[in-house]
């Protein structure tokens, strides 16, 4: 690298309708399974990163304060890989800011890994395909891969590295779902993602759920090929929950939920009694996604703020993929 150079990068969250848990390679994040996401607009994360010869080490910040000794050493870790590529030992000073709540199961590891990425490549001059950059968000998160494009997006499993990208199977316009979150905690979780996708093999299900998983994403697949929320939502519904039984299951337990959580759970179906149709999902967290369409969304909504336990509801439409802005945050 010639000369110390800044860059920005915006990346909007995902929400996976094919959950991610479980890796077979934990250095690489290679997943035990392809996933399928839709990335959201109203979710996001800038991110600006300046390499320089002057830095004693890395610096991060993160919504205004110090990372974490454990985000640090995450973010450290990803820019010595991007680092290793463009064949430089600077040292980098990044800056991140979210407009949602970090650690709650909002995918803030998808994007703000996703918005690292592009902006940390630029900003060493490295030009990188898409599906190149793909595979190098899914280093620092795996789920970061998919919030690289916008839309609805697929992640392949793969056989390796090489063949572990993620790709666009629907542009945003082609369906206008929406993500209605209900937001029951903003406490961070005591353990994060990257940390159960180890425990996830310790349950005597997980082989089942593996074994269900391809034919559930080709139905997936078709039912947003033909806008069919009636197929997709039980579909979406039966997946989160095969998700978190896997994770109260494993040794020892992951029991993301909190009393807010099953609560709305509840709600979602009775309410489709009555016409209303939503459906909900879970990511590593007790927030609860309740997929719909635009004519309902403010019923949905209103209906979430007045349950007990919800303390805020956010929006979010298909929102388009990672990139560079031109408005640095230092
Ligand atoms: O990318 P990670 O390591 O934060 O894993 C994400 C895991 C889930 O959000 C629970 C599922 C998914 O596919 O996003």
């Amino acid at each position: 690298m010639q000369t110390p150079r800044k860059a920005s990068a915006r990346a909007g969250s995902n929400i996976a309708f094919l959950k991610y848990w479980g890796n077979r390679d934990d250095s690489l994040n290679l997943p035990n399974n392809s996933s399928l996401s839709l990335t959201l607009d109203a979710l996001q994360t800038v991110t600006s990163v300046e390499f320089s010869p002057n830095l004693p080490a890395d610096e991060v910040i993160i919504d205004g304060q110090e990372a974490s000794p454990a985000a640090y050493s995450r973010v450290t870790a990803h820019l010595d890989f991007l680092r290793s590529l463009a064949k430089t030992d600077f040292f980098a000073r990044v800056g991140s800011r979210n407009n949602f709540p970090l650690g709650v199961g909002l995918a803030a590891s998808a994007s703000g890994f996703a918005a690292l990425t592009v902006a940390a490549t630029k900003a060493l001059g490295l030009e990188i395909e898409k599906r190149r950059l793909t595979r190098l968000a899914r280093r620092g998160s795996g789920s970061a891969a998919r919030s690289i494009l916008g839309g609805y997006v697929e992640w392949l499993a793969g056989s390796g590295d090489e063949d572990s990208y993620a790709r666009e199977i629907f542009p945003k316009e082609h369906w206008e779902l929406l993500d209605i979150i209900a937001i029951v905690s903003t406490s961070a979780k005591e353990i994060s993602s990257q940390d159960g996708h180890r425990l996830a093999a310790t349950s005597p299900f997980y082989p089942m759920r593996l074994q269900s998983l391809p034919q559930n994403l080709s139905k997936m697949k078709e039912a947003i090929e033909r806008q069919d929320l009636e197929t997709l939502g039980p579909l979406i519904e039966n997946e989160a929950l095969s998700m978190h039984s896997i994770m109260m299951t494993s040794k020892p337990p992951l029991l993301y939920w909190q009393p807010a959580t099953l609560a709305v759970l509840r709600e979602i179906p009775e309410w489709r009694k009555g016409g209303i149709e939503g459906y909900f999902t879970l990511d590593a967290g007790p927030n609860v996604h309740v997929l719909t369409l635009p004519q309902q969304a403010n019923e949905i909504r209103s209906r979430l703020e007045k349950l007990p336990g919800v303390q805020q509801v956010l929006v979010a439409q298909p929102g388009e993929g990672a990139k560079i802005v031109a408005e640095h945050l230092f």
